[in-house]
């Protein structure tokens, strides 16, 4: 267990809605956000600057060593991706302490270019068939691929026969409000501390 409140990087590509979310529990969560990562200029730096959080921005994927030095030099405990769209790597220091959120029932309408409104125009395609009722949300570690790892949490709701990408967005999204604080909590409390140097 964590003795002291654990240490996050997030990272973003866009508007960092989640981000700001996060900073706005963060009375609630045992954390504190250490470092903002963006891969490109984006509103989500810019409000990481507003909130007083350190920001870095990295274009181009980060390799295994440049974000094990990354964790190192900011002795982080945990990455948290926040709509971040590059592809990360694992390393084996890191391994079940980068989390994502994505918006959907994994395993289903996940995986490569699967992010944004091309989610929910898939899924309100596959409800157009009688096929799915219900979207919602899940938070889960990452592994080497897109949207794959062990999932923490999901919450759903209901898709509409008058949804279009946006209502079901917003919908999703209120539900991710909910859920990626509610993961990172019980993560946070399940973490052995890391060892010196490791
Ligand atoms: C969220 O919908 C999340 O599911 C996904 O990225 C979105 C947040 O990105 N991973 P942004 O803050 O709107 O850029």
């Amino acid at each position: 267990m964590l003795s002291s409140p654990a240490r996050l990087a997030v990272f973003v590509s866009g508007t960092g809605r989640s981000l700001e979310n996060l900073i706005a529990r963060a009375g609630d969560l045992p954390a504190t956000i250490e470092l903002v990562v963006a891969n490109r200029p984006c509103r989500g730096e810019e409000l990481a600057c507003e909130a007083g959080i350190k920001t870095k921005v990295i274009s181009g994927e980060l390799s295994e060593a440049e974000l094990s030095e990354l964790a190192r030099v900011h002795d982080l405990d945990l990455i948290v991706l926040a709509g971040y769209l590059k592809m990360i790597p694992v390393p084996g220091s890191l391994e079940g302490r980068i989390v994502n959120i994505h918006p959907a029932l994994l395993p289903a309408f996940g995986g490569p270019g699967m992010y944004g409104n091309r989610v929910h125009e898939a899924v309100l395609e596959s409800a157009r068939r009688g096929e799915v009722t219900e979207s919602g949300c899940t938070v889960h570690l990452c592994d080497a691929q897109y949207d794959t790892g062990e999932i923490l949490i999901q919450r759903k709701c209901p898709v509409l026969p008058t949804d279009t990408p946006q209502t079901l967005a917003a919908r999703v999204f209120e539900e991710e409000l909910i859920a990626y604080p509610l993961a990172l909590k019980s993560l946070i409390r399940s973490l052995p501390r890391r060892s010196a140097g490791s």
